[in-house]
């Protein structure tokens, strides 16, 4: 589980603890992993770098025996990337893409290897509704989160005969510390909370109630695919205007 010690990743982490699996929470957050509940293994590792990657997957093999789900979930979007192209910066471009692209493939490149070994797995990334439709001031976040979803059909397809099956889950907005904070600067949730049909944002155990589901084996037959949990925003139009006032 990458980027569990905050928001989704955390209560992504607490749903497969609760559920009785062994959890490895693997994120650049020290301090917050001393909040996660006990039980939840805590390793230090920067996904941008590749051979913390493999050694995670190695040490998680040889530690527990195998590895039956990977959760690739840490992202980052800087404040200072909510800008138009032609004003993006150049550090936020390159650890943007280091971060949220290629540390979902290096996850997965030496996860996927240990799956296929083991002839079993489930790896799940997540996306975000931006991955399917856009918005004004995304121009790195919102194209990678589309390649993330990608990213989860090409593997699904490649390792689909090997007892592996990959998938992607969209979230609409979520209740998290960040997009609180955000929230709460622009004077409450209601506007958001709009544009999603369901009229609320969602929780974060909402989205790991999705995942550990995924991952079960009452979802065998799902894979190479994404699932939106939205609250229906994306049926809605996602970002469009939100519902109108009046109503004839
Ligand atoms: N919150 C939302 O509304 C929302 C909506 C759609 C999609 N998402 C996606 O859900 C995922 C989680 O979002 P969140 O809101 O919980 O974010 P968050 O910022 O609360 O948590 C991200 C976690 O990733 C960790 N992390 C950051 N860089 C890392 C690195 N290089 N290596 C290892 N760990 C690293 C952070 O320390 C943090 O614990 C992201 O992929 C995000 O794009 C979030």
């Amino acid at each position: 589980m990458t980027g569990g010690c905050n928001g989704i990743g955390k209560a992504i982490c607490e749903a497969f603890a609760a559920s009785g699996a062994q959890v490895v929470c693997a994120d650049v957050d020290e301090k917050a992993a001393t909040l996660l509940r006990p039980g939840i293994a805590f390793r230090r590792i920067d996904v941008s770098v590749d051979v913390e990657c493999s050694q995670i997957v190695e040490e998680t093999v040889s530690e527990f025996g195998g590895l039956d789900v990977l959760v690739n979930n840490a992202a980052i979007q800087p404040p200072s990337s909510y800008v138009r192209v032609e004003d993006t910066r150049s550090e936020d471009y390159h650890r943007m893409l280091a971060v949220n692209l290629s540390g979902y493939f290096f996850m997965a490149k030496f996860a996927l290897k240990a799956m296929r070994q083991q002839q079993s797995g489930v790896v799940i990334n997540i996306a975000s509704g931006q991955a399917h439709r856009t918005t004004r001031g995304v121009p790195i976040y919102g194209p990678i989160k589309a390649a993330n979803v990608l990213q989860a059909m090409q593997w699904g397809i490649e390792y689909a005969r090997e007892g592996v099956r990959v998938v992607s889950v969209s979230p609409g907005a979520i209740d998290t510390p960040l997009v609180r904070a955000s929230l709460d600067a622009q004077g409450g949730e209601s506007e958001l909370a709009n544009r999603h049909p369901l009229g609320r944002i969602g929780k974060p155990e909402e989205i790991a109630h999705a995942v550990l589901w995924l991952s079960s084996s009452a979802a065998s037959f799902i894979t190479a695919t994404d699932l939106s949990v939205d609250g229906g925003l994306q049926a809605f139009g996602a970002f469009a205007d939100p519902f109108p006032r009046i109503i004839v």
